[in-house]
């Protein structure tokens, strides 16, 4: 009797342990470490932009799967400077995680140029799915020599092109076209190649370029341009889906090498919730956007892509020579 006492209680206890972790909503990985943390994380785009959303997702997933001794704080909205200022933090240490756009990087480690590989991919989902790939993962690791541990890709949807006043209807309606291209070679090149004169803004330049007439339109995002409000400046949209616009989600990383593999594992698996979280939540938003694109007042169109296949060839024929992860990433994914 005494006995089944003793194993009653041990079975009550754990009953208990469990149930209070349940109640607690923590999903707490077995870690082989009592460390605690306080990260910071940063990134330009505004609150409510996907990326925001992924970042407090990674911070709610980390938390909870470490017991609360992992800590973020989220600076957005380049509170923290520009991208290039805030991966010199976190190269330096003094930001700890970063999601910063592959456009932006692809200047400072060129292979990440082959996510903008025009039209690589039919659909969001199927780009979401070469995040995993042996390739994708070696162009991360390019990052090593710059003190940066590349940890995984945050989509945030598909580039689509906004025109101020004109409705362009193929490639050759872009020549001469004062174009907001953000500041990333592949890109700006791509635009070239169209006829447009590319200008090299960064996101929060933006708005005031487009109103006031200094740019003609822009390469951007559904999310991005409804977030930043574009659709007040701008009269067409063609949703040409030509690019895909992964930020890259970094951690400094002499931190990221100091963690017991435990911490290291939530991490990953962290990062890892927070990309599908966006991807799915992403997917699911395309038709509401372009809706309320249309009813603010803009039309919202398509471009057939076949119009573009002489500017995909000219994309992969400059830049797969350029670097074998580049002809790699070509390689398996055009078909
Ligand atoms: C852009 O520069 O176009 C951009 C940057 C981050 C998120 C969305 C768009």
């Amino acid at each position: 009797m005494q006995k089944l006492n003793k194993w009653g209680m041990i079975l009550l206890t754990t009953a208990l342990v469990l149930a209070v972790a349940a109640c607690g909503g923590r999903t707490v990985s077995n870690s082989d470490s009592s460390e605690t943390y306080h990260f910071k994380l940063a990134h330009i785009t505004p609150t409510d932009h996907m990326w925001h959303k992924a970042a407090e997702k990674f911070k709610e997933e980390l938390n909870a799967r470490s017991g609360g001794r992992m800590i973020v704080e989220i600076y957005p909205a380049s509170q923290l400077g520009t991208e290039a200022d805030m991966v010199q933090q976190i190269s330096a240490g003094s930001v700890d995680f970063g999601f910063i756009t592959a456009a932006y990087m692809s200047s400072r480690a060129p292979a990440f140029t082959a996510w903008f590989a025009p039209y690589a991919f039919e659909n969001l989902e199927s780009a979401n799915k070469a995040r995993e790939t042996e390739v994708a993962k070696k162009i991360l690791g390019t990052l090593d020599e710059q003190g940066i541990k590349g940890l995984d890709y945050l989509f945030a949807g598909n580039r689509v092109m906004i025109f101020k006043d004109k409705e362009v209807m193929k490639p050759e309606d872009m020549k001469g076209l004062r174009f907001r291209v953000t500041p990333s070679p592949p890109l700006q090149d791509f635009y070239k190649s169209l006829g447009a004169s590319p200008e090299s803004l960064p996101l929060p330049e933006v708005y005031a370029a487009v109103q006031t007439g200094v740019i003609d339109g822009m390469d951007m995002d559904l999310d991005a341009t409804i977030t930043n409000k574009y659709h007040e400046v701008t009269k067409y949209g063609a949703v040409t889906n030509h690019m895909v616009w992964p930020a890259v989600a970094m951690m400094n990383k002499g931190t990221f090498e100091k963690l017991s593999n435990g911490d290291k594992k939530i991490i990953n698996e962290a990062i890892k919730a927070a990309a599908e979280y966006a991807v799915t939540t992403r997917s699911a938003q395309e038709e509401e956007f372009k809706k309320t694109l249309n009813d603010s007042g803009m039309k919202i169109y398509e471009i057939d892509q076949k119009l573009f296949e002489p500017y995909i060839k000219q994309f992969d024929e400059k830049y797969g020579p350029t670097d074998p992860l580049i002809q790699e990433f070509l390689d398996t994914f055009r078909k």
